[in-house]
């Protein structure tokens, strides 16, 4: 009885522990990181990413097309981020991320939600 007790509450209180990353972030580990000591690799560091300015990175140089962007006012939005995971080269022509895109818009979502637990320090926002 105790037994069943505990495993109830372990999943009743799963859901609220950090999300781990969805398989989808493996695409994206190449060239990016996020959390408390992520670092720019080939592409900028991803903490807080979801609501702010594109290419908005003080220590990061970003392509033309990306800073052109930030300057017309684009802004990090669900949207603008699912358009860009979707065909980065489309929604960004010139754009320096290689990476093809992906058309699975459930693991867009995941990923997003992912992306949007993590604060502009790297750590973990409560869902
Ligand atoms: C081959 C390397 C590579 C891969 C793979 C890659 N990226 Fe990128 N990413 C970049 C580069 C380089 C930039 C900067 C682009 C620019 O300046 O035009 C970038 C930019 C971004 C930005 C904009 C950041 C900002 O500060 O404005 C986001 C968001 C992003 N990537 C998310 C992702 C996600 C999520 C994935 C996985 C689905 C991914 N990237 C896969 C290299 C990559």
């Amino acid at each position: 009885m105790r037994f069943l007790l505990v495993s109830a509450l372990c999943l009743m209180v799963t859901p609220v522990v950090a999300q781990e990353a969805p398989p989808a972030f493996n695409k994206c580990l190449a060239c990016h990181a996020i959390g408390e000591d992520a670092v720019n690799k080939v592409g900028p560091r991803l903490n807080g990413v979801v609501g702010r300015p594109v290419g908005s990175l003080d220590d990061y140089s970003y392509s033309q097309a990306m800073l052109a962007a930030r300057d017309s006012g684009v802004e990090w939005n669900r949207q603008n981020l699912t358009r860009f995971f979707k065909l980065p080269k489309h929604f960004l022509p010139g754009t320096s991320m290689a990476f093809a895109g992906m058309t699975q818009r459930a693991e867009i979502d995941a990923l997003i939600d992912y992306l949007a637990s993590f604060d502009a320090d790297g750590a973990r926002i409560a869902p």
